[in-house]
């Protein structure tokens, strides 16, 4: 396999997320986000884990874009912090954030380096979640005042815009779960964020493209390939209400097809946060979808699980090998399905895999990283986007996740997703095998 094999068109990228890599946490008149407040609070975080400096992106930038350039990759994937541009979510913004974000853009472009603009990655200014967060229906506004402000300042600089990263796991893990950021539990809080969030990408997707009209406008998705747990009749029904809620309550709405409640009839609760209207205004012809995929889900009925009567079956009970750190199972055919999956669509232009990769135990040892097993799910999971672009299936880029190795949410340090080693202690960055190796593989011919 080499990158010629993908046409000349294809998208090679790298992602990464403000909160995550930044630090700076009030720097220069940043506000607190949700996930400062959240990632304070005792117990929230494994081992205690702290994300104020975490690899000090906001000061070591160039040396990290470096590393993107070293390694030939040419579309650079980062996330704005809303807190650092609006301390209080709305009102005055600050110069100094937004200052910040244009020598991020110009350094990129002064190294050939494409900017691809994520606006929110899961870091509300804690002003507005004092207000409601994504439950309160006035974050339409607030996230619309924010993108016409960062899309006046960039836009003309900035092509590559997506909306949202991942609602189904920062409503979910965020809003009913309470595992990330704010904390809260319950439909009566999922159920208005998740409503919230997917008319925010419609609203914001039709601002952004008012406000820059070259842009292309796309918005990210986290999907599994849901496999049932075996041919049981229940099992296999269970697969297809876990399938409805984690792959396709965010995307059919959309695309004009509603939120999926005929196949889990528990999602009919949102209807209650709809207002007259809503139906006219949750579909948009986004020019493109992101979609993000680690891993696939075995799946199982299960009577003791609420609204869903279904349960994952996880990879370390099923004894499969090889897991990753998260204990997600390697499993490289699921990013062919979920290519196929979200190729069915008819109604999607084009299909970028904007999130892929995996955390494995590495170690630095003697100024090296050799991450073997980085490597192989790199190469494996790409050999399957290969094979879905040679079939005839939508995807036009695939994107690593992750630059450095940074803050993982609610697991703090311990996974390590970068193609570039991160010493937290003296911030050392080591270019890991892995990153040799796309490296590599994005300069041959
Ligand atoms: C995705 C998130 C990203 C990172 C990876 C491992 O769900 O978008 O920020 O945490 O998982």
């Amino acid at each position: 396999m080499v990158k010629a094999d993908f046409g000349t068109d294809f998208q090679w990228g790298v992602s990464s997320a403000a909160f995550q890599t930044e630090g700076a946490w009030d720097a220069d008149g940043k506000g607190p986000s949700i996930w400062d407040t959240f990632a304070h609070r005792k117990g929230k975080i494994k081992r205690g884990h702290c994300p104020d400096i975490t690899c000090d992106f906001y000061r070591r930038y160039p040396e990290d874009v470096a590393f993107v350039k070293r390694m030939h990759i040419p579309n650079f994937r980062f996330s704005l912090s809303w807190p650092r541009i609006l301390p209080n979510g709305i009102g005055k913004p600050n110069d100094k954030g937004l200052d910040f974000y244009d020598r991020l853009i110009d350094h990129c472009l002064a190294q050939g380096i494409m900017p691809w603009v994520t606006l929110y990655h899961w870091d509300l200014p804690q002003a507005l979640q004092d207000r409601g967060g994504w439950a309160n229906r006035d974050v339409l506004s607030w996230l619309s005042d924010y993108a016409a402000c960062v899309a006046k300042r960039y836009g003309d600089r900035v092509i590559h815009w997506m909306v949202l990263n991942e609602p189904t796991v920062f409503t979910g893990a965020g809003y009913f779960f309470g595992v990330h950021a704010p904390g809260l539990t319950g439909l009566r809080n999922f159920f208005p964020a998740a409503h919230h969030a997917t008319l925010a990408m419609g609203e914001v997707g039709r601002l952004l493209r008012l406000e820059i009209p070259e842009a292309s406008v796309g918005s990210t998705f986290s999907c599994s390939s849901i496999h049932p747990a075996g041919s049981r009749r229940k099992d296999v029904a269970a697969a297809k209400r876990a399938d409805t809620l984690i792959n396709r309550m965010f995307i059919e709405p959309l695309l004009g097809m509603g939120y999926p409640v005929a196949d889990l009839k528990s999602l009919r609760g949102i209807e209650k946060y709809m207002r007259a209207g809503d139906d006219a205004l949750l579909p948009f012809d986004f020019d493109f979808i992101g979609i993000q995929n680690y891993t696939r889900e075995v799946v199982r009925h299960s009577f003791f699980v609420p609204y869903l009567g279904a349960r994952i079956w996880p990879a370390k009970h099923r004894r499969v090998q090889p897991v990753t750190e998260m204990g997600w199972e390697v499993y490289p055919e699921a990013i062919y399905e979920m290519i196929k999956k979200f190729s069915a669509y008819s109604n999607i232009p084009k299909i970028y895999v904007t999130e892929n990769g995996a955390a494995f135990p590495d170690t630095l040892v003697n100024g090296r990283v050799s991450d073997d097993q980085r490597v192989q799910y790199l190469q494996s999971h790409i050999a399957q986007v290969l094979r879905a672009k040679r079939e005839g299936y939508n995807v036009h880029g695939y994107f690593v996740w992750t630059l450095t190795d940074n803050f993982e949410w609610s697991e703090g340090y311990h996974p390590r997703f970068g193609l570039v080693h991160v010493d937290f202690d003296t911030q050392l960055r080591t270019l890991k095998d892995s990153g040799k190796w796309y490296g590599q593989f994005l300069s041959s011919q």
